[in-house]
């Protein structure tokens, strides 16, 4: 016989940036983090999981694209994980299928450009954990599944929630106290908006992994943004979400990003994710604000040169129409603007 269960997951986008670890092997953070998830089916992950006794191994395949399994440790982590709780079913109920000891074919794609920095690993995580749970038929929560696929990628574990997600840090060693937890749903605040303008399709220099431990090894920076900055934000930018308080939330983001970037460049060697068309962006957001006579618009970056720009639904003509005029690069926004409309969504 053959198991087969199915699963998608969104893309979310941090608005107060998880950098740096605290434990490498099972991505346990240095601080707390929010993000929003963009609720799209045209930014998605979207996985299909199998087993069977007659496999001979674990297998992972990526946009039609064979993996070598052994040499993906998050993987094997996120697998052993899942496999341990199955077992526990299977031990306190001998009717069930003995899946724990099959071995597993994984089948993931995508349907946007991984190549554009996208947030692809945090997808591709949350939907792998998801569609294995659900083979394993796992009575686990969305906060339970987290603490696993956080270990496949530290921000895969906010996208197994809609809405606006807290990634609590927590403090224990083992990692059973660092969770994602939904802050919001979706309904919560529906009016909120997100547009893509894709500078660069290329591949990122420095991984996120490798970066963030470049910075946690060098930038005094950082320990001030840890231990001084962050904790606060972190309520400061939930009650804004909790409020519908638009211009905090906005300028909390603009803010955490701009930090984000500083400890980057404060890291040694430096590290540089944005480029000039980002900082164009960057200036024709304030720019609009500064005309509308309030913060209608919030720019943040991961690490590459991509910018995500948050806004509401009744601000779109204003926000969409300048950013077109104003980036110069005006092929790369139109044509992404094509797909911003696809998009755009929460
Ligand atoms: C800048 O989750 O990709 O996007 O845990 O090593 O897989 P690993 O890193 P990853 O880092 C994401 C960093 C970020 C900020 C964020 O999403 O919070």
């Amino acid at each position: 016989p053959v198991f087969v269960a199915s699963a998608k997951a969104p893309v979310n986008i941090a608005t107060l940036k998880y950098w740096g670890k605290r434990d490498t092997k099972l991505n346990l953070p240095t601080n707390s983090s929010i993000s929003v998830t963009l609720s799209t089916d045209d930014l998605a992950a979207y996985t299909t999981a199998t087993a069977s006794p007659a496999y001979k191994d674990d297998s992972l395949v990526l946009n039609g694209i064979p993996e070598p399994i052994e040499q993906s440790a998050r993987l094997s982590a996120c697998l052993r994980e899942l496999r341990a709780l199955r077992a526990a079913l299977e031990q306190a109920d001998s009717s069930l299928p003995p899946l724990s000891s099959y071995h597993v074919h994984v089948f993931s794609k995508n349907n946007f450009p991984t190549a554009a920095g996208l947030a692809s690993s945090a997808a591709g995580f949350a939907a792998l954990v998801r569609a294995v749970a659900n083979l394993f038929e796992l009575p686990q929560s969305p906060e339970e599944l987290s603490r696993i696929a956080r270990q496949g990628s530290g921000s895969a574990c906010r996208s197994l929630m809609g809405g606006f997600v807290g990634w609590e840090m927590g403090s224990k060693d083992d990692g059973s106290d660092s969770l994602a937890v939904q802050i919001a749903p979706k309904s919560h605040w529906p009016t909120i908006k997100a547009a893509i303008l894709v500078i660069s399709a290329q591949k990122k220099d420095i991984s996120s992994t490798s970066g963030m431990q470049t910075t946690v090894k060098t930038s005094s920076l950082f320990q001030h943004r840890i231990q001084n900055v962050v904790p606060r934000r972190y309520e400061e930018m939930k009650n804004a979400i909790l409020n519908h308080d638009f211009e905090l939330f906005a300028t909390l983001t603009m803010a955490d990003s701009n930090q984000f970037h500083a400890v980057c460049l404060d890291s040694m060697p430096p590290i540089f994710y944005m480029n000039d068309a980002s900082r164009q962006a960057i200036r024709a957001v304030e720019e609009l604000n500064r005309a509308a006579g309030k913060t209608i618009a919030a720019y943040t970056f991961d690490a590459g040169p991509n910018c995500v720009i948050y806004y509401q639904q009744e601000d779109e003509q204003a926000v969409l129409g300048l950013l077109r005029t104003a980036v110069p690069d005006a092929d790369k926004w139109t044509s992404t603007n094509a797909s911003a409309s696809l998009l755009h969504g929460y």
